[in-house]
């Protein structure tokens, strides 16, 4: 098949890119590469900071007690148990620059940010590869045997960006037990964990209570689709570590904004079950489809992507990348990421025509190399 010109790799979000590129308004394009709901903010939330915009006439709190206790509530766990951040980004550089590891371990392949912060802040990591011959579930004991005493923090991504395995809490907790032995922090990015089929059985924060050497970082930029708002927040029972990352932050780094948005956003139940069933249903659909095709390998997803390996050498996924934004649907060609190669692709569930119409092209590009 004939490539475009172009041998640029493009992050979920680079639709400005695009736009030069391709000539594409960034407007008509549909992104199944940001792993944003599709549904949009929700009415409420829209009606919300409308009325409340003149917020942005006062510093917020700087201790975002009321920011911290929407949270706290929604998460269930105690209020001293939070920060907040300018989005999970601001929390992962936060803690990255506080611990300066001298050997961190990050759980791969994954979200490339983990280690670009490591490198930054001075520190050094190391990745614990899981492998596509075991559908990229993570093989403790062999991550065991990396575990050193210099190992100062292991970084897991869970659900993982971009292979769409979760961990669930007893794994969680053999990771948990062996760091602690060493004295190393885990820090769980659970950016995508609300879109899980069992969240509240996923999700490692009822574990923040029995271990200290455990960080959970979360955001709102995916599950309530505001990715411009820039709301993130950790949660510990180490409460000097959260002061500690909280102290690399600049003076009121969440905006009033976002501090207003916190008010109605978590309790938004309609938005919330809206958004877990369309992606529960879509999740299904799209996995199932793709494991249909023969040249095709989809690695079964508990967030709101999948990921999808090419096992016909005469295409790659900057083929598939192609034909798609023709039609205006972006996915993600995951050559980037650290041990995957040109034959992975990823893309987020989007609205049900939009998917059906993503499914075509795939197919289509596949076929037409039979
Ligand atoms: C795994 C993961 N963590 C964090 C982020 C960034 O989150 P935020 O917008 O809250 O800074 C992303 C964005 O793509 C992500 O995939």
């Amino acid at each position: 098949m004939k490539h475009m010109e172009h041998k640029e790799h493009f992050h979920g979000s680079d639709l400005e890119a695009i736009e030069k590129i391709y000539g594409i308004k960034k407007e008509d394009i549909t992104s199944f590469g940001a792993n944003v709901n599709p549904l949009g903010i929700s009415p409420l939330l829209r009606k919300h900071i409308a009325d409340n915009i003149d917020a942005i006439t006062a510093y917020p709190d700087r201790e975002y007690t009321k920011l911290r206790k929407a949270i706290a509530d929604y998460t269930k766990v105690d209020a001293d148990f939070i920060i907040a951040g300018n989005g999970c980004s601001e929390l992962i550089s936060g803690l990255m620059h506080y611990v300066r590891p001298k050997h961190a371990i990050v759980f791969a392949p994954s979200y490339s940010e983990y280690e670009h912060e490591i490198t930054l802040s001075g520190g050094k990591c190391e990745y614990f590869y899981s492998k596509p011959e075991n559908d990229f579930i993570p093989d403790i004991d062999e991550f065991s045997k990396m575990v050193k005493k210099e190992t100062e923090l292991v970084v897991i991504c869970n659900p993982n960006n971009p292979t769409s395995y979760a961990m669930d809490n007893d794994t969680i907790r053999k990771i948990l037990d062996i760091c602690k032995i060493n004295n190393a922090i885990v820090m769980i990015d659970e950016t995508y964990i609300e879109f899980a089929p069992d969240c509240d059985s996923l999700t490692a924060v009822p574990l923040v209570s029995q271990y200290d050497n455990l960080i959970i970082l979360r955001g709102i930029s995916k599950f309530f689709a505001a990715p411009g708002l820039r709301l993130g927040y950790a949660i510990s029972s180490d409460k000097e570590l959260l002061a500690n990352v909280n102290k690399q932050a600049i003076p009121w780094s969440v905006n009033s904004l976002a501090d207003v948005a916190a008010e109605v956003m978590f309790n938004d139940t309609d938005y919330i079950s809206a958004t877990r069933k369309l992606i529960n249903e879509q999740r299904d659909i799209m996995y199932n489809a793709i494991k249909e095709i023969p040249s095709l390998k989809a690695y079964k997803p508990y967030a709101n992507f999948l990921l999808v390996r090419i096992l016909d050498n005469r295409v790659n996924a900057q083929d598939v990348f192609d034909a798609a934004i023709r039609k205006g649907l972006m996915i993600r060609d995951c050559a980037t990421f650290e041990s995957l190669d040109e034959h992975y692709f990823r893309f987020c569930f989007m609205q049900p025509d939009k998917n059906k119409e993503l499914l075509e092209v795939i197919k289509c590009t596949l076929s037409i190399q039979e």
